[in-house]
């Protein structure tokens, strides 16, 4: 299978907060935040694998800005890394300032998807080949929220997970 490269999944949704998805301060509920961005995010791994993808595990999420009722919020999400089934996905979440379209960061996330044949089961996909300085530090750090996923689920010994370890230990 030939290697892909991030900007190949590259997946941007732009959608506004409607008064149904707000809660009692008005702002945007974080559950819908996490859908928006599941969504595009899966979007991102299956135009990188071409595959029915599943959602393994929602590594990381920072809800570092509230987003108001009325929001312009554009969700970018890319593949970050792949490994043999699965694939680790970044999601950028800004918003635009009405006036002057000036767009904020007010949140990002890391979702892990598995690739599944008809059946279900874990399928191969190809590889990803960073570019840009920001894809290849993604890249680098993939391997070890990977590791941290599987301990913190149970599924991988901390005595394994070796590249997790390095930074522990680093001087
Ligand atoms: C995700 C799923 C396919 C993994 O199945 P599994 O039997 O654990 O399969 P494997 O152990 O072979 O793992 C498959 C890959 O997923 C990765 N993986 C599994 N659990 C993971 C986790 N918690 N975090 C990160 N990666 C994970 C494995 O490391 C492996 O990756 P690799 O092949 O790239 O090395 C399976 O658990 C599933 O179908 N879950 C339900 C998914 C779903 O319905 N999601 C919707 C939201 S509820």
């Amino acid at each position: 299978m030939q290697a892909k490269t991030p900007s190949e999944s590259k997946t941007i949704m732009t959608d506004l907060v409607l008064p149904s998805e707000t809660n009692p301060l008005n702002n945007l509920f974080g559950g819908d935040l996490l859908a928006r961005m599941d969504r595009a995010a899966s979007i991102a791994a299956r135009r990188h694998s071409r595959r029915v993808v599943v959602t393994a595990s929602v590594n990381h999420v920072a809800f570092n800005r509230s987003i108001p009722l009325g929001s312009v919020v554009t969700v970018e999400a890319c593949v970050s890394r792949a490994f043999k089934t699965s694939m680790e996905t970044v999601i950028d979440v800004w918003i635009e300032d009405r006036e002057s379209g000036h767009r904020t960061k007010a949140n990002e996330a890391i979702y892990t998807f598995v690739a599944v044949d008809d059946m279900g089961r874990p399928t191969p996909i190809p590889a990803l080949q960073p570019e840009t300085d920001l894809e290849k530090e993604r890249f680098e750090a993939a391997l070890r929220r990977k590791q941290l996923s599987l301990v913190l689920a149970g599924k991988m010994k901390p005595s394994e997970a070796t590249e997790l370890k390095a930074i522990f230990t680093e001087k």
